[in-house]
């Protein structure tokens, strides 16, 4: 999106990120009438929770004299009151309360950003001022869904750009290397601001023998990705990223099982095979770290489709 061109007083970096819904943080870690500082996109945020559990995300620095909401900041009803002189802005942004003055000045006002909250997630829709979503991030149903387990949640801070980790949709020659899986079938489909990788191959289970693996693996937007894997269970993936500038990122991962209704498991099975899923997953971060971008890669046959994928990813930037 592009950051440059901001009214002054308000944030301006210049920095480009692509349009559409992030993940700003899980459900759980934002309590009834929380105040969280948020730092991604190189801006400040404030991200609250409401008295009726509405979750609103604004630009962070109160138009006043510029305190940051997000510390010290109180939430009132579903607004909040700035923590220096207790102007009061509305989940929209709009301030409806100067305490000590008989007007409010009309301009006073702070950017509200679309906020969506549903599979245990917060989403925020980032774009240019004043964008509305293009598209919406469907609900995960297995969440709801007593055969199976609670998501197990992760998260890390990598030193790596967006397009490294949407790379990895089109790459089809890492997986052996990697993962030690092989690729029998692999397909990619893009449908607008979807993109989808269905692989169909072979890996072990956790005693190293030999099983079939298949995945969907589908990206709504930019950044949330959700994955059935069908493995030694069946099981869904959430993975999401958000730039905290353009060198780091933040990359949180969800993981459930299925395990039939009624079934019990055995505590340790399911979360050993949660964990295994997701350091999977975090076998891919462990090269991300330290690769360099390659603008013109040097591909061959065999390779995925690293160019189409490359084009949907652009389609996100206005
Ligand atoms: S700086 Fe926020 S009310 Fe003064
Ligand atoms: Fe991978």
């Amino acid at each position: 999106m592009a950051m440059s061109g901001a009214p002054s007083g308000q944030q301006s970096t210049g920095t480009k990120f692509a349009e559409g819904w992030y993940m700003v943080c899980w459900s759980a870690d934002l309590g009834p009438r929380a105040v969280m500082p948020l730092r991604y996109f190189a801006r400040d945020f404030v991200l609250f929770r409401g008295e009726t559990g509405k979750p609103t995300l604004l630009d962070a620095h109160c138009p006043h004299l510029g305190a940051h909401l997000g510390y010290g900041g109180c939430v009132e009803g579903d607004d909040i009151v700035c923590p220096f002189h207790a102007w009061r802005f509305s989940s929209e942004g709009r301030c409806v309360d100067v305490p000590y003055a008989s007007r409010i000045p009309p301009r006073a006002a702070l950017r509200s950003y679309p906020v969506a909250e549903h599979s245990e997630m917060i989403l925020a829709y980032i774009g240019p001022e004043g964008s509305s979503p293009r598209y919406e991030v469907p609900p995960i149903e297995e969440l709801d869904d007593p055969a199976w387990t609670s998501l197990e949640r992760a998260e890390i801070t990598i030193a790596t750009q967006p397009r490294e980790v949407i790379e990895n949709v089109a790459d089809k020659a890492h997986f052996r290397q990697v993962h030690n899986q092989t690729i029998d079938q692999f397909e990619m489909i893009i449908d607008g601001p979807r993109a989808t990788q269905r692989t169909i191959g072979r890996g072990g289970t956790l005693d190293g023998k030999p099983i079939s693996v298949e995945t969907v693996a589908t990206y709504h937007g930019p950044a949330v990705q959700f994955t059935h894997l069908m493995w030694a269970y069946d099981m869904v993936l959430i993975n999401a990223h958000v730039p905290i500038d353009e060198e780091n990122l933040i990359l949180r991962f969800g993981v459930m099982l299925y395990t039939g209704e009624g079934v019990e498991l055995d505590r340790n099975v399911i979360l050993t095979h949660m964990a295994a899923a997701r350091d999977g997953y975090f076998q891919d971060v462990a090269i991300w770290e330290h690769k360099r971008w390659r603008d013109k890669p040097l591909l061959a046959d065999g390779d995925g489709p690293i160019g189409e994928i490359r084009k949907w990813y652009q389609s996100f930037f206005a």
